[in-house]
Parts: structure tokens; sequence; C-alpha cells
């Protein structure tokens, strides 16, 4: 048994990975912008006595501080991290604004990092911080296969360096933090012609989070736990 925390739980992959993970008996926290409108959630809090909800909208600064004095009053330590939350906010080039371009860093990339600075010293020995990433993000592959995402392909580029950065800042403890890309996947975000079923792409890279080890710490992977280019 251990704890799970998610971001981003209310639909999409990160629902499905507090549904997988709450029906395997982990204690899993799953966190949402809008608890009291997160129905598909609270449908599953009647199911799995060892879910529970907490607010974290992505951009509070006062909620990440809330969610960091409630994990520490309950003495909880995270077995994993999954930084889930994200968004895609297409604009094609000669349409770019600066504002869409502020919120996608803002949630994708600045509210990443705050969340680990706030939750890593509830983070268990050997805990595991999932930062979910995307090919987008890989300048090898420039951004491949979706137009008019430029804003989310950065995002995810510097959300990678963030990855290598906390491996670096936790490199003398047993912890791990981690890339994974989940694939393309059939959300509100992936659509209807994506490759993957959700319930498919958290199987494998919940088999894959299982198997990491500290020395993968800092690694940009697929939902395999294979090495993505960076
Ligand atoms: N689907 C794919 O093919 C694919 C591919 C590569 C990477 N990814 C990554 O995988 C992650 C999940 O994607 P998805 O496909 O499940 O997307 P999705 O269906 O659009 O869901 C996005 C989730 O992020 C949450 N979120 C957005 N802004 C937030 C904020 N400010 N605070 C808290 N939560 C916020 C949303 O909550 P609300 O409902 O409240 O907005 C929602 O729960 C993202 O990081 C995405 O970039 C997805």
């Amino acid at each position: 048994m251990g704890v799970v925390l998610i971001t981003g739980a209310n639909r999409g992959i990160g629902l499905e990975f507090v549904r997988q993970y709450a029906e395997e008996g982990i204690e899993v926290i799953a966190t949402c912008k809008r608890p009291d409108e997160a129905k598909a959630l609270i449908l599953l809090t009647d199911k799995f006595p060892n879910l529970s909800v907490e607010k974290l909208d992505m951009n509070s600064d006062e909620d990440l501080k809330v969610l960091r004095l409630t994990l520490e009053k309950s003495d909880i330590q995270l077995d994993i991290l999954v930084s889930n939350a994200g968004v895609l906010l297409k604009e094609s080039f000669g349409e770019w604004t600066r504002q869409s371009f502020v919120d996608t860093f803002d949630i994708n990339v600045i509210g990443a990092a705050m969340l680990a600075q706030s939750l890593i010293p509830s983070l268990s020995p050997n805990g595991k911080i999932v930062q979910l990433s995307s090919r987008l993000g890989s300048l090898d592959f420039g951004g491949e296969g979706i137009i008019d995402a430029d804003s989310y392909s950065m995002s995810k580029a510097a959300l990678n360096m963030l990855a290598t950065r906390l491996a670096v800042i936790v490199k003398e403890s047993s912890q791990c933090v981690v890339s994974m890309s989940p694939g393309w996947v059939a959300t509100d975000m992936g659509g209807t012609a994506a490759t993957l079923q959700v319930n498919e792409s958290v199987f494998k890279m919940r088999r894959s989070i299982g198997a990491l080890t500290p020395s993968d710490s800092g690694r940009f992977i697929d939902n395999q736990g294979n090495p993505l280019p960076w």
C-alpha cells in the first residue's frame, strides 16, 4: 500500500489514474480545481473509501499552501506524485497572443514547479514524481504531429527541463523524478482520432511508474519507460 496524489484528476488521464490506482487499493488523493463540480470524481468517492479529494488550482499559491499543510498535519508521505494537470491552448502563428502563452506556461510549467516545491517535503524517501509531458515537447521531434500547439510544445520542453532540475535537486536521495509521455490519448485534449484509449495509456504508465528506480531520475520516457529524445 502507498499514497498517490494526482493533479487535474476530474477528467481525462488524471481521472483514469485515480480510478486505476483506487481499484488497486492504494490510497489516492485526487486534486482538481473545483471539487464540487467534479461529478465523475465524486461518483468514484462513493465506490472507493481509499479515495479523497482536495482542491488544487495549479494557478493558486493559496491552494498549494493549504494542500501542503493538510498533508503535513496528517503526516502523509506521498509515494507517487502524478503532476498531470495541463492545458493545450491552440493558436496559429499570426494569431498568437501573449495571454495564451502566459496561461499555458503558468499552468503547465510554473504550476508544476510550484507543486513540486510544495510537495517534495512530503514525498517519501523512495517517492516518485511523474510529470505528464509530451512528444511535442521534444526538441528533436520539433513539435511534430499537431498544428497550432506552439505554446504547448514550448511549455512541455520547459517541463522536461523542470524534471532535469528536480532530479538534480533530489539526487542525494532515493527519490526519482521523470517526464513521461502518455502517448496520443483519446481525451478532451487528445480528441477522438487519438491512437490510445485512456485506460490503455494509464495501464502502461502505471506499470512503467512501478518499475522506476532512482537511476531513472531525470529521464524523458514514453508510457512504456523507453527513452524519448530531448
Ligand atoms: N491526451 C493526450 O494525447 C496527451 C498527450 C501528451 C500529453 N498529455 C498530457 O497529459 C496531461 C493530461 O491530459 P488530458 O489528455 O487528460 O487532458 P484534458 O482531458 O484536457 O484534462 C486536463 C486536466 O487538467 C486540468 N487542469 C487544467 N488547468 C488546471 C488548473 N489551473 N488547475 C488544476 N487543474 C487544471 C483539467 O481540469 P479542468 O477540467 O478543471 O479544466 C483537467 O482535469 C496533460 O498534462 C497533457 O498535456 C496528453
